[in-house]
């Protein structure tokens, strides 16, 4: 059930009910992060092993001390910078103040302040934070409107509050700062490689690090088609009059792809996050068979976006 009811979102999270969440980023599938059951009941609707762990969500005047034991002079000044918004740091955890479900049994914590219109009065009003991982199936394409939770949950009594379409469209960037040396990057997002090394010269780790993120999976956001991903844009043409069915995502739709069903892509880093897994959605909900889409530019700013499609599909 999609609602815009605030003040009822509140009184089932209180609870211990599961609500979907709008975030500037994609929805999230939110409970209580105090609250066992309501954690439990989240790992089981999107199918996803308890091996992988929660962000906690919580408002940006929110004491980090209730959960963090050591906050680094890298952390400080990320946090001062970008939350609330779509940044999630990695602290050391405080022992036994969460749920060991909530991090997997790890010594650390992800946290994150998000920046959206409904959701941070939301955490404000509550008196615990949330946990909320990507509210659609695990390895699958993140939602972001109301109406891709219930799609992609099949969960037709799921409550998700609806906030609109997320501004931002992919996940939020991961950095660990649990170290006193340095930062390392966990999960590549809108806030890029060079954003964060222009606040913090030289201080990215380049060690290879050992806590599970998504990115180190094979296969994750992934379309219910086969996704073709193409570099180079005489393959892609070539493999495009193979299959003349395809659905294509390019740069260059309107004047190489004409004749095909699809959409063109502006060639943006934020406004292909924008377009991204919402164009994919409505790939899937097309009559074609596959989907061909043309990668952008391997540089800095695009790594977000290449990482995930590194994941969804296969590349030419
Ligand atoms: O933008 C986002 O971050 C969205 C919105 C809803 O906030 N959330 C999101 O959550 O993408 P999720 O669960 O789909 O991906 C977060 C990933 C987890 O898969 C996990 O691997 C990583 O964050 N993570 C969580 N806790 C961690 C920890 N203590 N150390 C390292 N990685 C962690
Ligand atoms: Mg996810």
């Amino acid at each position: 059930m999609i609602t815009t009811d605030l003040q009822y979102v509140i009184k089932q999270l209180t609870r211990g009910e599961i609500v979907a969440i709008p975030t500037e980023t994609v929805y999230g599938l939110a409970g209580n992060a105090l609250h066992e059951v309501a954690i439990k009941k989240i790992y089981a609707l999107k199918n996803r092993p308890l091996t992988h762990p929660l962000i906690l969500h919580i408002a940006p005047d929110a004491d980090l001390s209730s959960w963090v034991s050591y906050i680094s002079k890298e952390a400080q000044t990320l946090m001062d910078a970008f939350w609330p918004g779509p940044l999630t740091l990695v602290f050391p955890c405080k022992p036994g103040c969460l749920p060991s479900l909530v991090n997997a049994g790890q010594n650390t914590v992800a946290i994150r302040a998000p920046h959206h219109p409904v959701t941070t009065p939301l955490l404000q009003q509550l008196d615990f934070p949330l946990v909320a991982p990507s509210a659609n199936l695990f390895g699958k394409i993140s939602p972001t409107t109301a109406e891709h939770v219930t799609h992609g949950l099949k969960d037709p009594s799921l409550l998700v509050l609806d906030g609109g379409r997320c501004p931002i469209g992919i996940e939020s960037t991961i950095i660990d700062v649990s170290q006193p040396t340095g930062y390392q990057i966990l999960r590549h997002g809108i806030i890029d490689e060079e954003a964060l090394n222009t606040l913090l010269p030289n201080r990215l780790l380049q060690t290879a690090n050992s806590v599970r993120v998504p990115g180190k999976l094979p296969v994750h956001y992934q379309p219910e088609k086969p996704l073709h991903c193409f570099s180079s844009s005489e393959s892609m043409q070539v493999f495009c009059k193979q299959n003349p069915q395809a659905y294509i995502l390019s740069f260059q739709k309107k004047t190489q792809f004409a004749n095909y069903a699809g959409v063109e892509l502006i060639c943006d880093p934020q406004a292909l996050a924008y377009a991204l897994y919402y164009e994919l959605r409505r790939a899937d909900e097309s009559n074609a068979p596959l989907i061909v889409l043309e990668l952008p530019p391997d540089t800095i700013a695009w790594a977000g976006i290449r990482d995930r499609l590194k994941k969804a599909g296969s590349w030419h």
